[in-house]
Formats: C-alpha cells, sequence, structure tokens
C-alpha cells in the first residue's frame, strides 16, 4: 500500500515546517468553513451525529473496558445505543442494545455475565456470540422454546466493528467500507509498534461543556502551543511541527520530528519502545485525528489516545487513555509513568478554559467572521471542511 502523504502540495516555511496547502488561502481570510450555530444548535447536533457518527468508523471504547470473556459495556454511539461485548472466542463483539422481542435495551450499566446476556422484560437470553440462547414459555408451555428456525432469525443484531491499538471502533453506516483499509495508511504508517503490548498507564475523563468540535479543532491547533502549553518547550521547538495528511478525508494532523511533551524526561529511566523503533522515529511523535473522534498521539514509548464522546451541541466527554510498553509494567518504571502521566493529563487540562472561552465566543456573530490562516491553519480547515462536506453546511457561505 502506498502511505505516502503525496496527495496534498506542501509549503516548506522559513522556519522550515512543512504547511500543508489546504483549503485555506488569503482570500478566505474572515470566511467561517463551519457556522457558529453548528457548534451551539441542538438540530446541528442530531443533524451532525447522522450525517457524521453515523456514517463511517467512530470510536467506541476501549478494548481493556472489557478485559474478560462475559464483559459486556452498554454504550452510544450517534444516539444509537450498543453493546460492547467480550465473546467466548476472546473476541470483541458489538451488537445493538435491543431486544429482539420488545426492543427493550438488555442493560444501561457495564456487566459481567457467565454466559449468557439476560433481559429483564421476559428473560429472553442471548449467548456472548448475539445468538437467541432461550425465551422461556415462548409456546406458552412450560419447556416450550422458539423453532430452530425462529432462534437463528432473533439473534441479536451485529454491528460491524474493529479492535486496533487498544480502541475499538463501530460503523453504523449501510455499507461499511472494512476498518483495515479505512484506517489503513495510519495502520502502516505506525507498522512498526506492536500494539498487541500496550499497557495501561492511566485514564481518565473529562467532561466538558463545550461542543466536540472544539475539542478535536484544538488537538489540530498547533499554533496555540507556546502561549498556552511554554512548558512543551521553547517557542521554536514548540513551533516546529509538520502538518501531516494521511488521507484527506479521514486521517489528519502532524508531527514534531524532534519530539514534544516529555522530551527532557526521556535521558533518566527511558520508558520501554513499543516496537521496534527505527533511528529517525525514536524522538518524534505523532498527532492525528482519526476523523471523527479519535486523536491519536505516538511516541516511540508511549501512546495517547483522547476519544471524543459528544453528549450534546455543548456537552463532550473526552475519554483519555495513556499506554506504555508491557515491559513497562515493571515497578523500576513506575516514577518515569508517573512523570509522563502528569505532563499530558497537565497539557490536557492546560486547554480547558480556553475550550470554554471558544465556545463562549460562539454565541457572537463574529464566530461567522473568523479567519483560519493559511500559515497556520491549514489541518483545521481540512477537518471543517470535512465536517462541512458531511454535514452540508457549505451552503451559507
Ligand atoms: S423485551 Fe426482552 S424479553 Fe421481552
Ligand atoms: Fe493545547
Amino acid at each position: 500500500m502506498d502511505t505516502a502523504p503525496t496527495q496534498m502540495n506542501y509549503a516548506t516555511t522559513s522556519t522550515g515546517n512543512v504547511i500543508v496547502e489546504g483549503p485555506l488561502s488569503d482570500d478566505t481570510l474572515g470566511r467561517s468553513i463551519v457556522p457558529a450555530r453548528a457548534y451551539t444548535g441542538d438540530e446541528e447536533f442530531a443533524h451532525e451525529q447522522r450525517t457524521i457518527f453515523r456514517s463511517g468508523w467512530s470510536w467506541a471504547g476501549y478494548a481493556h473496558w472489557l478485559p474478560n470473556v462475559g464483559d459486556v459495556r452498554p454504550t452510544t454511539i450517534a444516539g444509537t445505543p450498543v453493546l460492547l461485548v467480550r465473546s467466548t472466542e476472546d473476541e470483541i463483539k458489538v451488537f445493538h442494545n435491543s431486544c429482539r422481542h420488545r426492543g427493550m435495551v438488555l442493560t444501561e450499566e457495564p456487566i459481567e455475565v457467565t454466559q449468557r446476556i439476560q433481559c429483564a422484560y421476559h428473560c429472553w437470553s442471548y449467548n456472548l456470540d448475539g445468538s437467541l440462547a432461550a425465551a422461556p414459555y415462548f409456546t406458552r408451555e412450560r419447556r416450550g422454546q422458539p423453532s430452530p428456525e425462529a432462534k437463528e432469525r432473533l439473534h441479536l443484531l451485529p454491528v460491524p466493528s474493529a479492535v486496533w491499538a487498544g480502541m475499538v471502533f463501530v460503523n453504523l453506516s449501510d455499507d461499511p467500507r472494512p476498518f483495515e483499509e479505512s484506517a489503513g495508511p495510519l495502520i502502516e504508517r505506525w507498522s512498526h509498534i506492536d500494539f498487541d503490548r500496550l499497557h495501561l498507564a492511566a485514564e481518565r475523563e473529562f467532561d466538558l461543556q463545550v461542543n466536540w468540535k472544539l475539542t478535536v479543532e484544538n488537538f489540530l491547533d498547533f499554533y496555540h502551543l507556546p502561549f498556552v502549553h511554554p512548558q512543551v518547550g521553547p517557542v521554536t521547538a514548540s513551533l516546529d511541527v509538520d502538518d501531516v495528511v494521511i488521507e484527506p478525508s479521514l486521517i489528519i494532523g502532524g508531527t514534531y520530528p524532534r519530539g514534544a511533551v516529555g522530551k527532557a524526561k526521556k535521558t533518566e529511566d527511558q520508558l520501554p519502545y513499543l516496537g521496534d523503533v527505527p533511528e529517525e522515529k525514536k524522538e518524534s511523535q505523532d498527532i492525528f485525528c482519526l476523523f471523527p473522534n479519535a486523536l491519536v498521539f505516538l511516541e516511540a514509548d508511549w501512546f495517547q489516545v483522547i476519544a471524543i464522546d459528544p453528549r450534546s451541541a455543548t456537552h463532550t466527554v473526552e475519554h483519555m487513555a495513556v499506554f506504555v510498553d508491557e515491559a513497562a509494567a515493571d515497578p523500576r518504571y513506575a516514577g518515569a509513568i508517573a512523570d509522563l502521566v502528569e505532563v499530558l493529563f497537565h497539557v490536557n487540562e492546560q486547554d480547558i478554559p480556553f475550550l470554554y472561552k471558544l465556545q463562549a465566543g460562539r454565541n457572537s456573530i463574529g464566530s461567522d467572521h473568523t479567519s483560519l490562516v493559511p500559515q497556520w491553519d491549514q489541518i483545521t480547515a481540512m477537518f471543517q471542511t470535512i465536517v462541512a462536506a458531511k454535514a452540508g453546511y457549505g451552503s451559507e457561505r
């Protein structure tokens, strides 16, 4: 597979940064791509749930949420309740969370079952592969079960799903493209990483009263780093981010060729690498949005995910997880891991007041006259262009 990000033209600035030539030019100054109402309106939120979150692959959870066979975890994607289940074959499967009898959700809380998921209403029960196991008194007789044909038909409805890099993805569209194909270029770019060896270092939820798009845009905004996160490094180092477009409609972000967060700590207690990392990638950090809701960060010795879980127009939950190599589970790395996690959590905390103020600004008519600038904001503009195309926001411009 050709994974070189060749689809785009690139510009190199005087400081050596690579900037993609995206949708922005000086002519677009003062023109918004996504209208302000898309950050505040309930109708727009519902529309985006349908046109964005139900139209392709979305992050739906972490594999470590289901460590054991029989673990069942409900969640909601684009308003649709689904169940993540660790099956008897030790694989994660996803089903619509809806009993095949009267459509009741089977559980609203995580549960552990020994063999079957049982509906509380009339006690139909399902095996971990989704097949109907039993439906008591189905024929109104004591042992009356559905016929084999009826049983065959009445399994839980499967949702196409994929597990990669510790994450569970689902696809609620009518005609899903295989995940391996969709995310293929990123899987290939990171093929030196052994994701089977991920060890959870820390996990935290951030409950934010902001629109989901602002959280994504903030991570694609490399311009704010020296102003909001001065600890990331001297201005020259912090600004040294190359824009990277792996696939214009799906995988966009950037890379720090010489590393960023946590770099200063690398010399002592060097954490074990997450795979056979080539020399040129030992210092670099990749930051990508796997559209729409997985923000993934990779250095040679840690992997971070900030998964964006939109709840309403002005409410978003971020599920943040930091992973290291399983060899780093050794207690001698405890200090280095604690330092790393503190740095990463701190960076995210620093952004929160800015997100709230960005959200507040969306109530101003000024937000329809903002100026993403070609020198800095091409990646943000690309994200907004994908959103606008899917949700049909182009017509207001
Ligand atoms: S609704 Fe589930 S058994 Fe009747
Ligand atoms: Fe930030």
